[in-house]
């Protein structure tokens, strides 16, 4: 907890007055939530977009204000974490279920800070199930279309049912072992038809902030 809250809480310092910001979703994200509360509490101007329903109410119990993305023409800066960082800055998100609204926030965003603890620097993608939010039309075929891409495909479930989006989606988890070309696959994921999205992140991401138990923090 303490190398996420570390990572989480420098990343915000980043984050100045009259600033839009990208808030991302999971346990790393909460801690840069928290302490951008904070900072509004003491009196910093800013403006949220968030990247899920659970990131939008954290940030709305403290006191941020908060934005829908069609109103905004570009965000400033965002801070999102990850389930994997390789060598090249590129990303596997979705452990959350979050990576749609994650990836279209990354997209409009001038600046991506990715905040992670030190177990999510890997040397290649893909040890990590990746995942792919899919429609719950033709579910299984579009599973069986991304198991012929090499992968091992699970639909996630919640509570023996299967999970569903904040955008009433399905995610499938895909177990590829190791992801050779994550750029190609990216593309080849996102044309299958029923794919909404997938949790390949190349080439978003402008820093990554890495946490150590010890609270010391190492800036890429
Ligand atoms: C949610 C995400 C998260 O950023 C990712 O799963 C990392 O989560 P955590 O900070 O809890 O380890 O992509 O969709």
């Amino acid at each position: 907890m303490e190398s996420k809250r570390a990572a989480a809480e420098q990343a915000v310092e980043y984050v100045q007055d009259g600033m839009i910001v990208g808030l991302g979703t999971g346990s790393t994200a909460y801690w840069a939530i928290q302490k951008l509360g904070s900072r509004v509490k003491d009196g910093l101007g800013i403006q949220a977009v968030a990247t899920s329903v659970q990131s939008e109410q954290l940030a709305l119990e403290l006191g941020i204000p908060v934005l829908s993305l069609s109103d905004v023409f570009e965000i400033d800066l965002t801070i999102d974490g990850a389930d994997e960082v390789d060598s090249d800055w590129n990303l596997i998100k979705g452990g959350g279920g979050a990576l749609l609204r994650e990836k279209i926030v990354a997209a409009a965003s001038k600046e991506l800070i990715v905040v992670v603890d030190h177990t999510k620097q890997v040397q290649r993608l893909g040890k990590f199930h990746l995942p792919v939010e899919i429609v719950s039309f033709g579910a299984g075929q579009t599973q069986r279309k991304l198991q012929k891409l090499g992968c091992i495909p699970s639909l996630r479930l919640h509570q023996n049912k299967p999970f569903i989006t904040d955008n009433g989606n399905y995610i499938v988890d895909c177990d590829f072992k190791e992801i050779k070309c994550a750029e190609e696959l990216e593309s080849s994921i996102n044309r299958i038809p029923g794919v909404v999205e997938n949790g390949l992140f190349i080439r978003l991401a402008s820093k990554v902030m890495v946490g150590y138990p010890n609270g010391s923090v190492q800036e890429l």
